[in-house]
Formats: structure tokens, C-alpha cells, sequence
């Protein structure tokens, strides 16, 4: 089934923040940020502002009537600048002007005299001077540094893993208009509606029961939007109270490139032991998370990155260490993954670095080291594990044997093309890590011409949730998807909502929507008994707008059964509630069982390196994936390629580069390079994984969202391995591996022997 938005996003005629017609008297907010990424500031120029073209009114942290402060898991993070500022592109002005244009030119006219201190944009200088945002975290599985003692191999290295910008096709913005005894209505391209609601509350005074957030979907979020769409939110409800108008801020490209968070950097050690047989025996890893200027979600990122750090893999001795570093970047934040391919890329580096010194290849390391049935991941829960089977599968059916062959074959008789295969599997888990955020509601309306109204929690951004929703509502009630609508996520009509992040916004909003769908249908079916002369409801299904009596079509259609229950005054309407059960950790020990359930993958990737000029296509990246049993093979397909591409280009092109002041320079698509539909790979193939398993997930459907990002760490290892085969050298575990780096990479040693190269 199509993605019920595909007629619409084709035609043009979906609704993004930017559509929303505008309220007469609409007024325009821009933002003066800091031009320094650390300073005192000592004074703010606004005079020239003031009396700038359509200036309405100038807004500093002394004029908010609620609190300056918007940081979520620590108040750290004021609305705007006061004092001091952290980061290049900190909000410290805002101006309210009357038209979009005129708005950016008034915010130009701003100056600050700001006193500069040190800036410090390496996390382990952060780290050495004590600056973390949250005491370390650490995870310990048996007892790692007596194993070294006994391994047979140890090997020890660094790696440096790359930010990546989110590049949501729409900018962050918000649109927030005024509502009687001074409520607001905030529309946000937000993942995170109550995340906003708080946010606005926070910094009006205002209770939550006064403020509406209303999303009707985003053009992309991919993380970037689940705690940063706060600050541009709050901005605009802060304006709108202090001018009693409707405020509108659509973020320019460059300022949302300039002033939000993005994927963590990391910076990390390794250390790793093998027995004779290539058994992982121990494993000691520490992570330096370059959290930015403040709290954000780091911790939570950081603590996904402990989550993952064995990957698929079962090692019984591991300390895992990881240190949240305060930085003089912009917060970072969220991104597809959520610091878990953070922990994989430094295991994968680890196994990469022990195959090249043992001179065997990876996945003979990484097979004998899967995780297994009953195995014990280092935060406590035991593997319900399809590691081994998805691995054995994806070998099998793309004839991993023939690949590495016709590689080594083809490096042999090719002087300056080599190709680089590489085996990934992934292993991630589904489910908040904290525990409390497992939970979501759905309200559904059956309306008297038998048509169905959907409201849950859940956003949609580009990812297909709404249409999952529907199909739920749908089958619930034995209906085609055109009769049911789903609506807008409002926190009006669904209080309290976890952001959709994750990946699992269809698991507990489809659950909830089963639920609430479920009572319905019951009720219904209770109503239909004495007119289709049957005793009992479970004789009685719904299908294809009918309803069926022990299997047989009745002549009782759908709409006139709901127009009767509604005669008999039945309550066609249901407000459900679903917690993931079973799920728990504690923190105090670092131990427990925080997801219903893991997705397992694996991935065989190949590339072929231009090593005279340094670049690299990707040939193919061919997984075996489980989806359990997917309700939608369409959107599912659509998020393995959108999540392996964009995997891709965090391994290799998408560079993310601050100068040492904190400047960005990769500041606009001119300077960051993103995939493009040319550096798509020329095949992706994808096995859904054969297993009968049951799991947690809606209709069994299990979370698709983030996984498949993973795959593209493949990428790295296999453009690793076509570098070897082509020069006698050991490439750094440096991302992004950009051509440029790979070039340096093939004549690192040697001064290039031009003439060897052009005879
Ligand atoms: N797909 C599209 N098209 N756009 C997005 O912004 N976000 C990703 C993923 N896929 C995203 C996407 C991220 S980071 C998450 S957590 C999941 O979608 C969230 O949606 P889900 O819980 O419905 O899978
Ligand atoms: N994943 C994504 N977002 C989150 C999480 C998580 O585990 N925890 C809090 N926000
Ligand atoms: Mo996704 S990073 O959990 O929004």
C-alpha cells in the first residue's frame, strides 16, 4: 500500500508549516545570534533595530514575563543569550517585524559588545578540564581487565567520528497565533508536541491547559526536530505575548545550519582481546561525546551509544565508559540512531583494526562473535537473537564467498580501481531507553456515515506513521484505508505525548489506536448481534465493510450499523492508552531490560575506489533485514533506502567542519555535501529475514525507522578495505571518509610518483 500522502506531496498540495494560511496582522520574528562562540556579554545595541523598517517591537531575555530557560533534562539552556554566550549562532535578540524580509534586515542591524573567553570545541580537552554536562555513565559485563590478561591478542586504538547535519528538506519554524484570555496556539514543525508546549510554557508563564501545539507534518526531522523545534517555538510564543499578534519564524537555511545541533561528534578509544579462535574476549571502550554548549538530549544519546557499543555481537567481558563533554559548538541533539551507530562504528573499528593485524578478514571476526540466543547484552537483557540468522542469510543468498572473490579477482588484474567489500550487521533496540516515555494515546471517532477519524501522538515526518495509523483503523474495523482519516497531532485532542522518536511511534501509537479501535468494535458488534441473529460477538467479525457471521457475509453493511448503534446511543467514540510492558531499567546498577525487542540486519556492502583520484562509488549495499512481518512494505522499503543512504553519507561525504573559534564553515550546501541522487548505490537489495519469531510490535510490523542507518557504517570498512588493497597502508578509523582522505590515505607514506601513475 501507497504512503497516503504520496498523491498529495506529488501534486504540491501537502500542508508544511509554510502553507498554513497566515492570520491578519501576522508579524515576522529573526533572531540576532552571537557572532562569537564564547564571551561575556556585556551589552546588546539594539537602537538602530528599534527604528528599522517595520519594526514592531525588540525583544531581550529581560523582557520575558516567563522563565529564560528552556533546557529540558538540564537547565542550561536559556531562550536567549544572558550574561554570557556559548556557541556561534546563540539566540540573543529577537525582532518583530512585519514582513519576513524586513525581519532579517532589522536583526542585521544589531550589535553586541561581547568580552570573548576560551573556546574549546574538542571534547577531550573538555573532558581534561572536568566540563561534562552529566557525571560519566558506565556499563560493565564481567571483568574486562583481568580477561585482557589472559587473551591471546590485544590490540588498542583511537577513532574520530564526524557530526552530520540533518538537512530536513523543511527548516525548523514555528507560527504561533494568540487565542482569548491570552491562551496561544502554537503551530510547530516539532517531532515533539509537548516537548514544545512545555517549552512555551516554560518561558510565558503560562499553564499547559492555555497552550494549543498543533503539527500536521513535517518535511523531515530525522532527530533535528524531537527537543530543538523548542527554542523557535518559544520564540514565537514569547512574541506573540508580548505584542498580542500573531508570530510566524521560519528558519533561513543558514540559520538553521548556523544556530542547531546536529549529530555528536565522538572521539574514542578502544581496546580489544582475542583468544586463538577469534573469539572476542574482552573489550574496554571510552567515548568522548562532543555534546555541544548545552545539555540537550545528550545524555540520553550518550547513554544509546553504551546501549550499542557490542553491536551484534556477544562479548563477555566488557567495560564501557562514556563521557558527555560540554563544548562551545551548538547543542547537539538527536539524530536517526541516537548515538547508537556512535557505539558501533568504534566496535566495527575495533574488529577491523584485529582482522588487519591478524591478517584475516573481518567477518570471519565478526561471525564467530554474533550474539546468540540467551546471551547476555552488557546492560543485563538476554538476546531473543536473529544476529545469526540474518548474518547466515544475507551470506547465502548474496554469495558473500563469490563477492569477496570477484573483488580479490578483480584487484588483481586492475591497477588503479579496487574494489572493497565489507559484511555489517546491526542490532538495535526498540523502545525509549527511558522507560517512562513507552507510552502514547489515540483517540478515534467513528462519525454516523461510518467514517473514521484518527488522532494519536504520533508525527509524521515523511516516515509513513500516518499511514500505518490508518491502516491499523482500517483493519480494526474491516475497512478501506479512504475511510479513515487521520488528523493533525494536537495536544488538545492527545495530551502528553513521548516525541515521535525511536522508531517507535508506530508500535505505541498503533497500539494505543488498536486499543481504542478494539473497544469500538465491540461495542459495535454488540449492537449487530440481535440483527444479524447471532448469540455471541466472537461468532462475529468485521471485513470489507460488512459484517461476517461465522466466516459468512451478513447483509449488514457498516455504515447502517453505525448509524444504529448511534440511534441506540452508543458511544461511538474511544480515547486509549498503551504502555510497553514488561521494560524497566535501573540506572543505579546499569542493568535491566529496557526494549520489548531488538531489530537484527545484516548488510553486505561493496565500493569500487578510483585510487588515482580518490573517489569511490558505492556498488551495491545488499541486506538481509528483519521486519518481522511488515504492514507496509512500501514505506518500510522507503525507510531501508532513505536510512542507508543517509548512513552513506555520514560515512563518507558529510562533513560537518568548525573552525577552532566555533565558527561553522560548512554553513551552507555549497561547503556540505550531502548525498545526491548520484552517489545513490547502484543496487540496494533487501531480504526480508525469514523467522517465525513473535514480537512486541504492532501487528507484529516491528520498528523500521533508524536500523537501517547502520547499514551504511558498511560503507566505511568496505571503502577501508579497497584502500588496502591498493597501498601498503592502515587508514585511520576517521570519519567522514571523504575522497579527499582517502586519497591522502593511498600516498601517505611515499612522495606520489607521478610518472609511475601516468605510464
Ligand atoms: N523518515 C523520514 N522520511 N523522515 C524523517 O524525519 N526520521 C527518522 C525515521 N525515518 C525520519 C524518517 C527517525 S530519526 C526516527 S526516530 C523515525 O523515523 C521516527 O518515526 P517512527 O517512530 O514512526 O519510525
Ligand atoms: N531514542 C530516541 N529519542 C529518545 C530516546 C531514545 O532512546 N530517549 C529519549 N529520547
Ligand atoms: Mo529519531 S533520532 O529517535 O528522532
Amino acid at each position: 500500500m501507497k504512503n497516503i500522502d504520496s498523491k498529495s506531496h506529488v501534486r504540491g498540495e501537502s500542508v508544511y508549516l509554510d502553507d498554513i494560511p497566515l492570520v491578519e496582522g501576522t508579524l515576522f520574528a529573526c533572531v540576532f545570534d552571537s557572532p562569537v562562540a564564547h564571551g561575556k556579554l556585556k551589552s546588546v545595541d539594539t537602537t538602530e533595530a528599534q527604528t528599522s523598517e517595520g519594526v514592531f517591537r525588540v525583544i531581550t531575555a529581560k523582557d520575558l514575563i516567563g522563565e529564560n530557560q528552556i533546557g529540558g533534562i538540564v537547565p542550561d539552556e536559556p531562550l536567549l543569550a544572558d550574561g554570557e554566550v556559548h556557541f556561534q549562532g546563540m539566540p540573543i535578540v529577537i525582532v518583530v517585524v512585519t514582513s519576513e524580509t524586513l525581519a532579517h534586515k532589522a536583526a542585521k542591524k544589531i550589535t553586541a559588545d561581547i568580552e570573548p573567553l576560551e573556546v574549546v570545541t574538542d571534547p577531550r580537552v573538555a573532558a581534561a578540564d572536568g566540563d561534562l554536562i552529566v557525571p560519566p555513565k558506565k556499563f560493565v559485563l564481567g571483568d574486562a581487565a583481568s580477561a585482557f590478561a589472559n587473551c591471546a591478542h590485544v590490540f588498542e586504538g583511537k577513532t574520530e567520528q564526524n557530526g552530520q547535519e540533518h538537512l530536513y528538506i523543511e527548516t525548523q519554524g514555528a507560527y504561533a497565533v494568540p487565542t482569548e484570555n491570552g491562551g496561544l496556539k502554537v503551530y510547530s514543525s516539532t517531532q515533539g508536541p509537548t516537548a514544545v508546549q512545555r517549552a512555551v510554557c516554560r518561558v510565558t508563564g503560562l499553564a499547559m491547559h492555555q497552550v494549543e501545539v498543533d503539527v500536521q507534518r513535517l518535511g523531515g526531522g530525522f532527530g533535528g526536530k524531537e527537543d530543538q523545534a523548542n527554542a523557535w517555538a518559544g520564540i514565537c510564543a514569547v512574541a506573540t505575548q508580548l505584542t498580542k499578534r500573531p508570530v510566524k519564524y521560519a528558519l533561513h537555511r543558514m540559520e538553521d545550519m548556523r544556530m542547531t545541533g546536529k549529530r555528536h561528534p565522538y572521539s574514542s578509544d578502544y581496546k580489544i582481546g582475542l583468544d586463538r579462535d577469534l573469539k572476542i574476549v574482552a573489550y574496554e571502550a571510552t567515548f568522548y561525546q562532543n555534546a555541544g554548549a548545552s545539555c540537550d538530549l545528550s545524555p540520553p544519546v550518550l547513554e544509546r551509544t553504551l546501549f550499542h557499543c557490542t553491536n551484534s555481537y556477544y562479548i563477555p567481558n566488557v567495560t564501557a565508559t562514556a563521557y558527555s563533554c560540554r563544548t562551545n559548538l551548538p547543542p547537539n541533539t538527536a539524530f536517526r540512531g541516537f548515538g547508537g551507530p556512535q557505539g558501533m562504528f568504534v566496535i566495527e573499528s575495533a574488529i577491523a583494526h584485529a582482522a588487519e593485524k591478524l591478517n584475516v578478514a573481518a567477518s570471519e571476526i565478526q561471525r564467530r562473535n554474533l550474539i546468540d540466543d540467551g546471551d547476555e547484552f552488557p546492560y543485563g537483557q538476554k538476546a531473543e537473537s536473529d544476529a545469526i540468522t540474518s548474518w547466515t542469510q544475507a551470506e547465502e543468498k548474496y554469495d558473500f564467498a563469490t563477492l569477496q572473490k570477484e573483488a580479490v579477482e578483480f584487484n588483481a588484474s586492475s591497477r588503479y580501481f579496487k574494489k572493497g567489500v565489507a559484511m555489517m550487521p546491526v542490532c538495535f533496540g526498540i523502545s525509549f531507553t527511558k522507560t517512562p516515555m513507552n507510552q502514547a494515546r489515540s483517540l478515534v471517532h467513528v462519525y454516523t456515515d461510518g467514517s473514521v477519524a484518527v488522532s494519536t501522538g504520533a508525527v509524521e515526518m515523511g516516515q509513513g506513521v500516518n499511514t500505518k495509523m490508518a491502516q491499523v483503523a482500517a483493519r480494526m474495523f474491516g475497512l478501506e484505508i479512504d475511510s479513515v482519516k487521520v488528523h493533525t497531532t494536537n495536544t488538545l485532542r492527545i495530551a502528553n505525548t513521548s516525541p515521535t522518536a525511536a522508531s517507535a511511534a508506530a508500535d505505541l501509537n498503533g497500539k494505543a489506536t488498536q486499543l481504542a479501535c478494539e473497544t469500538i468494535r465491540k461495542r459495535l458488534l454488540e449492537v449487530a448481534l440481535p440483527l444479524v441473529e447471532a448469540a455471541n460477538i466472537d461468532d462475529l467479525s468485521l471485513a470489507d465493510g460488512f459484517v461476517y457471521r461465522s466466516g459468512e457475509r451478513t447483509s449488514l453493511a457498516w455504515a447502517p450499523l453505525v448509524m444504529e448503534a448511534h440511534l441506540k446511543r452508543v458511544n461511538l467514540s474511544e480515547h486509549s492508552h498503551y504502555a510497553t510492558p514488561g521494560i524497566g531499567f535501573d540506572w543505579s546498577i546499569a542493568k535491566g531490560h529496557p526494549f520489548a525487542y531488538h531489530v537484527y540486519g545484516t548488510a553486505v556492502v561493496g565500493v569500487t575506489v578510483d585510487c588515482l583520484r580518490g573517489r569511490y562509488e558505492v556498488d551495491y549495499v545488499k541486506c538481509c533485514h528483519d521486519f518481522g512481518t511488515s504492514m507496509n512494505t512500501a514505506v518500510d522499503l522507503g525507510q531501508i533506502e532513505g536510512g542507508i543512504v543517509q548512513g552513506l553519507g555520514w560515512m563518507t561525504m558529510e562533513e560537518v567542519v568548525y573552525d577552532d573559534d566555533g565558527k561553522l564553515r560548512s554553513n551552507a550546501l555549497s561547503t556540505y555535501k550531502v548525498p545526491d541522487i548520484y552517489s545513490i548505490p547502484a543496487e540496494i537489495a533487501v531480504l526480508p529475514l525469514e523467522t517465525t519469531r513473535e514480537n512486541m510490535a504492532i501487528f507484529n510490523s516491528k520498528a523500521v525507522g533508524e536500523p537501517p542507518l547502520m547499514y551504511g557504517i558498511g560503507a566505511y570498512f568496505a571503502i577501508r578495505n579497497a584502500v588496502k588493497a591498493y597501498s601498503d597502508c592502515s587508514p585511520a578509523f576517521d570519519l567522514p571518509f571523504t575522497p579527499e582522505k582517502v586519497l591522502m590515505n593511498l600516498y601517505n607514506s611515499d612522495l606520489v610518483d607521478m610518472k609511475a601513475i601516468n605510464s
